[in-house]
């Protein structure tokens, strides 16, 4: 398996699932952090998995310019996405839709929600507060380990 997990995290979580899937494919699997600084030579690869989590309802600007920038040959790829976010009800399709190019969401054939992690130790203030309300209001987040799992499963089958 010739495999890239491309991915962006802000507090740690959406790493962590990057690791974890990297763990569940086994061998072949390179991981990288989105940075706009970096470029990337994609076309070695046969499948591209990419990630981020959302807040304030985005995904990171750098995986979706990351997307746009690669767009071309991405396409040209098989391509995996997924997302990590707070809210357990979140519609799965709704949030793929909504984080990456329609194009891309199209062309893939696998796509994700890992659940997600509410990281307060490496919050700074200002995202304590702007979490503080809706962590209230909702269960602990998790990280959903089974389907990192079914989604490794269904990468290996392409
Ligand atoms: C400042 C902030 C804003 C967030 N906004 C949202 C949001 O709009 N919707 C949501 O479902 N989760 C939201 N979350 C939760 C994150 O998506 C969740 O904690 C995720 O696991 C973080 O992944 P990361 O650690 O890889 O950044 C927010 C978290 C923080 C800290």
């Amino acid at each position: 398996m010739n495999t890239l997990i491309a991915y962006s995290t802000t507090l740690g979580c959406t790493e962590q699932c990057a690791s974890k899937l990297k763990d569940d494919l086994g061998n072949g699997v390179e991981m990288v952090r989105i940075s706009r600084r970096r470029r990337y030579n994609l076309e070695q690869y046969e499948t591209i998995i990419i990630g981020g989590s959302i807040h304030e309802g985005m995904i990171q600007r750098s995986v979706y310019k990351f997307c746009e920038n690669n767009l071309e040959v991405l396409l040209e790829l098989q391509v995996g996405l997924f997302v990590c976010c707070m809210d357990p009800d979140a519609n799965e399709q709704e949030l793929i839709d909504r984080a990456f190019p329609e194009k891309l969401v199209k062309h893939a054939l696998s796509s994700g929600f890992f659940g997600g992690e509410l990281n307060i130790k490496k919050m700074n203030l200002l995202q304590k507060i702007m979490t503080r309300k809706a962590a209230r209001l909702q269960k602990e987040p998790e990280i959903d380990f089974q389907k990192i799992l079914d989604f490794a499963r269904k990468i290996q089958e392409l």
